[in-house]
């Protein structure tokens, strides 16, 4: 156990500002953070899966017994799956919504999760400095002898205008359908949600994120940490620095090969289970499905990079696109050959992408299913990928053989992915209607390079790689660019599930606005989903050569007053139509982009450190003095500072930091991310 470990406890009604408040305290103290809710609603998405009835509590038992649910606990990078599955986006669906208060109130279902829950947060404190939990009866059951305990809440009026807002729906609805659920998870027979006695009520009705994340930092003022007396820094930092920066950061491997090779059937062996393509959200790429695998007790991630069509014309591209994905995602590509047919020239290719790429390779054969083809896959030797693995993926014959293989090829040491082949990735964002396709074109131009035909199929190539001034990029979801996709059939809760999904598969996000009309909610959540998911970012001002003089000039100004937090994202003025402006647009996104990898020197950081805290002192609280001991970059791809500090700082003050840090250091267009660490006695560490 680790002595200065936090466990913050959050509980509250639906919409309280749980989530935000909870990943956002979590977010400025470097914890962990636990979504429980998530949880019960992974529970609720088995039970619909089985098509189990809700009030058939004996078997929603035995499912929630027989099912394994998995959860990131890192605030950055949230996701979740079940039996394998990630359905991080599917269970916010109205489906699951309407039944996991009934799913939740099932005492073995509860019994369960909770031990699920501590298991997590035990972790957390015995591997990182604690962490944040939020739903429904942390403070009270799961969690009772917490840090911290906080118990959100908010009008209801206010709740149901966030939830209204994050899903653009219906106000009056979204307040009956939450009055509803309040009300089930209110008087279900165990562990209702009520207010622990020792919880501080913090109402955020009239609070913004910022100022109730605040709120809950303030409790901490009087929690403060000890550390041994005579401990030296050196060993101290030490300590801290090895802190995984993500607890449940997994190794990626990569499914490779040709159409027909029998790369899912491999894919469900290694599984354990027969679902084939299990990824059911419209509108969500499908050029890769993901899932959460475990063998010998090593958690990783398999990715199916399935997405090809028979058509010959089209074969190169997609054999170079695939490769592109594992040397983009994968610290493990399994090329899969039919040994039936032996290597060919597309996975000659494949070999050679991955090798250029330093990806490690594991050459399977596939189909192996008498003595006669091991002689046929022996040829498999010519591919330069070493030594094929011979497995029958349809009889299961040396499927558990093959894992063994697998997690020992997994290097010890994961790559960092930095994007492909010195590709960076980029989502072009904005409202309908505001002239991407038209920015596209004019900056792709005739330069278009992978654009595939598709014939027959129903899905759209979603990412487009272009040459921009030398280099190349990788566009994001380009289909969904092309087409107003599935806008029109309503949903657009799906739309911005596409956005998440463009902007957390991005490292910059450009997002286009229309100087025509007032900076839109829509823009607004799109500016800061990006910055919240830690992507660089500019803002591109579209049809700026349509204004007049004085028209620019009070724009600048209502801009700056609306983005006046996001001062340092770079704002460019083009007329993607006349083409105005829009040549800066590839130097921008290179400089932004180097700025979102900066690494600082710690000798350097902290001679500004010692000046900044010389110069501007924390301002007193109860007569004691909050001071920044020592600081240190723990990471970029957004910058990320660990501050050893007395007692926690200010947002106000922390606000202030971030301006003199941007000043003194290049950080235009990147979020920059602090981490506080809280140090008792600041005698021993000055
Ligand atoms: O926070 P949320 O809306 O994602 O939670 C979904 C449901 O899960 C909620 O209606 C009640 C239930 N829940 C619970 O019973 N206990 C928790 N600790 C968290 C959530």
């Amino acid at each position: 156990m680790n002595d200065d470990a936090l466990v913050i406890a959050i509980d509250g009604p639906s919409s309280s500002g749980k989530s935000s408040v909870a990943k956002g305290v979590a977010r400025s103290l470097g914890l962990q953070y636990l979504d429980t809710g998530a949880l019960y609603r992974a529970m609720t998405w088995l039970v619909l899966r089985a098509g189990l009835e809700i009030a058939d509590e004996v078997e929603i038992g035995k499912l929630a017994r027989n099912s394994k649910i998995a959860i990131s606990t890192n605030p950055d990078q949230t996701w979740i799956s079940a039996d394998g599955i990630d359905i991080t986006n599917t269970i916010r669906s109205a489906e699951v919504t309407d039944a996991v208060s009934q799913v939740s109130a099932v005492p073995l279902v509860r019994e369960i999760l909770v031990e699920l829950q501590r298991k997590y947060a035990k972790l957390a404190t015995e591997q990182v400095g604690g962490i944040v939990v939020e739903g429904r009866d942390i403070a009270t059951v799961v969690l009772p002898k917490a840090d911290i305990k906080v118990f959100l809440t908010a009008s209801p009026v206010a709740r149901a205008t966030r939830r209204g807002l994050e899903l653009d729906v219906d106000i009056a609805e979204v307040s009956k359908a939450l009055e509803q659920r309040d009300l089930l998870d209110s008087t279900r027979a165990i562990s209702p949600l009520r207010q622990d006695p020792d919880s501080t009520l913090i109402d955020t009705t009239n609070l913004d994120l910022r100022q109730s994340v605040d709120a809950v930092l303030s409790l901490l003022d009087e929690l403060t940490v000890d550390i041994q007396a005579d401990a030296d820094i050196d060993s101290e930092w030490g300590d801290f620095l090895d802190i995984p920066v993500d607890l449940v950061s997994k190794p990626v491997v990569a499914i490779l090969g040709r159409p027909n090779v029998g790369k899912s059937t491999l894919v469900n062996r290694i599984l354990g289970h027969r679902s084939a393509v299990v990824e059911d959200q419209p509108g969500v790429t499908r050029d890769r499905v993901s899932y959460q695998a475990e063998w010998n007790g090593l958690d990783f991630t398999i990715l199916d990079t399935g997405g090809w069509e028979q058509d010959a014309k089209g074969m190169y591209q997609q054999v170079a696109q695939q490769a592109e994905i594992a040397i983009k995602e994968a610290d493990l590509g399994v090329l899969v050959v039919d040994s039936t047919i032996g290597a060919t020239e597309d996975d000659q290719r494949i070999v050679q992408m991955l090798r250029a790429a330093k990806v490690p390779i594991l050459l399977v054969a596939n189909k192996v299913d008498t003595q006669v083809f091991e002689s046929d896959a022996a040829s498999l030797w010519s591919l330069g990928a070493g030594e094929p693995h011979l497995v029958s993926a349809l009889h299961g014959r040396g499927a558990g053989d093959l894992l063994d293989v697998i997690v020992k090829s997994i290097p010890k040491e994961l790559r960092t992915k930095p994007g492909l082949l010195g590709t960076r990735a980029v989502a072009l964002l904005g409202r309908p209607n505001v002239g991407k396709s038209s920015l596209l074109n004019r900056l792709v131009g005739s330069n278009r390079a992978v654009v595939n035909e598709k014939a027959g199929t129903t899905v759209d190539p979603i990412d487009e790689s272009v040459e921009l001034d030398g280099s190349s990029w990788l566009f994001i979801d380009t289909a969904g660019i092309r087409k107003k996709f599935r806008q029109d059939s309503g949903h657009e809760y799906y739309a911005i599930l596409r956005t998440k999904s463009a902007i957390e598969r991005s490292e910059v996000v450009v997002v286009l606005i229309d100087v025509t009309e007032p900076l839109s909610d829509q823009d607004r959540r799109v500016i800061n989903l990006a910055e919240e998911t830690g992507r660089a970012l500019i803002l591109c001002f579209n049809k700026w050569d349509i204004l007049d003089e004085d028209r620019r000039f009070d724009l600048e100004r209502e801009i700056d007053k609306d983005l006046q937090q996001q001062r340092w994202i770079p704002r460019l003025n083009i007329s993607a139509t006349t083409g105005r402006g829009v040549e800066k647009i590839p130097s921008s996104l290179r400089k932004v982009l180097a700025n979102w990898d900066r690494r600082i020197a710690t000798s350097e950081l902290n001679r500004f450190i010692t000046d900044f805290v010389q110069a501007n002192p924390h301002p007193l609280r109860g007569g004691r003095q909050a001071k920044i001991l020592f600081a240190t970059q723990v990471s970029s791809q957004p910058p990320t500072f660990a501050l050893f500090v007395s007692r926690v700082l200010d947002e106000a003050y922390l606000r202030f930091l971030e301006r003199r840090l941007r000043e003194t250091f290049e950080f235009e267009g990147t979020p920059i991310r602090f981490r506080q660490k809280i140090k008792k006695r600041e005698s021993t560490l000055k």
